[in-house]
């Protein structure tokens, strides 16, 4: 499978949410070999959309001349397409967020009813697309805090998506939280094993690797104890 990573964050290969992308990619790999690229974009120029819709009545043409060009063919060429981003403010970091907006060229000006909301009509065919969104976050709560995020995801990407969220993140950097990093790690792989073979994830190991590691109080004292 050609699979396309977008890593979100800006701390890059250091980033805590990649320890849970790198052990999904993992899992995916001891199920088949994969074809995995993954893009740091906070290293892309990546320019702001400008909202003129030119590219919307243009054929797909932005008026930018940047990366951007690039990374929708390697888009439209992958066959998953997976977000691995930390929260932000609730949502996704403004880089990815300045990808996300720079993909106006892959939709038409003209809009359908989908359901019972309207959407633009694909200037593509992307039925064969999956996506993936892997976020984790640093408070130990999931509720109150991935709901825009999954929600935007939802939104953007309706059919043929999973979502992977993981509170506590930064345990995932902190060699003295292995003890309860490894196992967590291993129900990913896990998880990405399964994806691979089946497209998609049993509803249990998903709500385990979704849960925090350790109690949420217990995690909030280290964290303040460490200031
Ligand atoms: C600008 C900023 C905004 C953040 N907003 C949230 C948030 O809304 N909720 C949360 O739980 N953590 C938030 N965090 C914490 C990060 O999600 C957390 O540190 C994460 O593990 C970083 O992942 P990374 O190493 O993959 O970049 C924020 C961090 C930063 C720097």
């Amino acid at each position: 499978m050609k699979i396309l990573v977008l890593n979100g964050s800006p701390k890059r290969e250091n980033s805590d949410t990649m320890h849970i992308t790198r052990a999904f990619l993992d899992g995916m790999k001891e199920a088949a070999p994969q074809d995995i690229h993954i893009v740091n974009i906070i290293d892309r120029h990546i320019e702001f959309c400008t909202g003129c819709f030119t590219c919307k009545r243009n054929g797909g043409e932005c008026i930018h001349d940047d990366d951007m060009k690039a990374l929708l063919s390697e888009v439209m060429e992958s066959d998953l397409l997976l977000l691995s981003f930390p929260l932000y403010a609730y949502g996704m970091p403004a880089p990815l967020k300045a990808f996300i907006d720079r993909t106006m060229p892959l939709s038409s000006m003209a809009m359908k009813k989908q359901g019972d909301r309207y959407v633009h009509v694909g200037q593509a065919d992307f039925s064969h697309l999956r996506y993936m969104m892997i976020c984790g976050c640093g408070f130990p709560n999931s509720k109150q805090n991935f709901e825009p995020a999954a929600a935007q995801f939802r939104l953007m990407f309706p059919d043929r998506h999973t979502i992977i969220t993981v509170p506590e993140n930064p345990m995932f950097n902190a060699h003295e939280a292995t003890e309860v990093t490894t196992p967590r790690l291993a129900l990913v792989r896990q998880a990405g094993k399964q994806y691979a073979v089946t497209g998609g994830i049993e509803d249990d190991l998903l709500a385990e690797i979704c849960s925090p590691m350790i109690p949420e109080e217990m995690y909030a004292e280290i964290c303040n104890r460490k200031m």
